[in-house]
């Protein structure tokens, strides 16, 4: 139920736009106000009087009628919601949004915001999935703008792939998850990111490529879930998510002695890159060059966290998820993975170079659990960890 919530609807120029009619109906059924604002070119495909009839309130169209001193500041528009909700979000919405546009009331309400905002994209495939479609997501995504949709199918245009605008239904749960109370409240989920690095001498280290980019957006996802996260992070090149408890180490004994120190939880992701291997013996000064000879390191075998977690006799969380780096016969080594770590689920991946997903903006995930495996899209990591965390409440939610 959405009684007592406002959504501020900003109905953006697509065909899609019909759909916003029984979308303002649905979320009014349930309790929500909905104040609406129509783009200039959303007033080509519905019209203001509709919206408005639909709405039972005042339609917002024009920057320059909020100037008005009976009117209400754009300032304060942008204010009045729970929820600033962008339906459908074309691709060139989603532009100005990722750029911090400001030229019209949409835009600029965007900008001036401080509640959260979700989008419904909109658009043909092929605006999609061009790479400044994605580049654009992938910022908002990473700015905190929520995504519902968009869904393969057939389009208006004659096409046939994802960007579809999900239904007014999907719409509304996407709404109800967001501003209710959260599928994960009241759960507390461990999740570890990022590399480790293993000390040679004071300025050497060993580390890997892990950016901690995945890891990263899932405890964001887990957060928009009303999860309380425990990040136990590793030296990541992205920042933190707001919103969690952010734990940072360096190295791989330290991310163990953190993990054990936020126990107990209900579920632990362990998506860091941890190092297998340290040097066995850091030494307390930097290593000198000597005239042709090369030093000679030995190592020695690092924990492995998330076997000695999911191993656990006691305070084992509920569900424990690994993840599976490989660059070859990733479903057989991933399934082994599996048994021999004693998780629940392994979210592998394959992270050859020419697959661009270590440090790189997607994933193409396979999701090995009891079942056997699930061949994921290719997708952004965030909504890799959209997709990652509803599983993960799907299992929790039950317990
Ligand atoms: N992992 C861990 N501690 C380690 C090594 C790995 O917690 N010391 C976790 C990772 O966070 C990941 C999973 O184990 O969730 C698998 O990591 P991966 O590097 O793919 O596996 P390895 O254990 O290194 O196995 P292999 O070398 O056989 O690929």
């Amino acid at each position: 139920m959405l009684a007592g919530k406002r959504v501020l609807l900003i109905i953006g120029g697509g065909i899609a736009a019909y759909k916003c009619l029984d979308l303002i109906r649905r979320l009014k059924e349930r309790g929500a106000a909905v104040t609406p604002v129509l783009t200039r070119a959303a007033q080509e495909f519905v019209t203001p009087l509709s919206v408005s009839a639909l709405a039972g309130e005042k339609v917002y169209t024009d920057l320059f009628d909020l100037t008005g001193e009976a009117e209400m500041g754009h300032i304060q528009l942008s204010r009045v919601a729970d929820l600033v909700l962008v339906a459908p979000a074309t691709a060139d919405l989603m532009a100005k949004m990722a750029g911090g546009h400001a030229d019209d009331l949409a835009s600029t309400l965007l900008m001036a915001t401080d509640t959260p905002v979700m989008i419904a994209p909109a658009m043909n495939v092929r605006m999609w999935e061009h790479p400044a479609t994605r580049r654009n997501l992938a910022t908002l995504l990473g700015d905190g703008v929520r995504l519902v949709g968009p869904n393969a199918g057939d389009m208006a245009c004659g096409e046939h792939g994802p960007g579809r605008m999900a239904e007014p239904l999907e719409i509304v749960a996407a709404v109800e998850t967001a501003l209710g109370d959260g599928l994960l409240r009241g759960k507390r989920v461990l999740v570890t990111s990022g590399p480790t690095h293993e000390p040679i001498d004071p300025v050497r280290y060993i580390a890997n490529r892990s950016s901690g980019a995945q890891g990263t957006a899932i405890a964001a996802a887990l957060r928009d879930l009303g999860a309380e996260v425990i990040f136990v992070t590793g030296p990541a090149d992205v920042v933190p998510p707001q919103g969690v408890q952010v734990v940072a180490v360096e190295t791989a004994r330290q991310m163990l002695e953190a993990v054990e120190a936020a126990l107990p939880a209900d579920a632990g992701v362990f998506a860091a890159a941890v190092a297998d291997w340290r040097v066995a013996r850091e030494t307390a000064s930097k290593i000198k060059k000597k005239n042709g000879q090369l030093p000679v390191l030995e190592f020695a075998e690092n924990p492995d966290i998330l076997a000695t977690v999911a191993q656990r006799a006691k305070g084992r969380p509920a569900l424990v998820v690994g993840f599976a780096a490989e660059t070859d016969d990733v479903v057989a080594h991933a399934t082994a993975k599996r048994a021999r770590k004693g998780c629940d689920w392994i979210v592998a991946n394959d992270v050859r170079p020419e697959t661009g997903i270590m440090g790189g903006s997607e994933n193409a995930v396979v999701l090995i659990t009891e079942d056997g495996a699930e061949t994921w899209p290719r997708l952004s990591k965030p909504e890799v960890a959209a997709r990652l965390a509803e599983r993960i409440a799907g299992v929790l939610a039950g317990n």
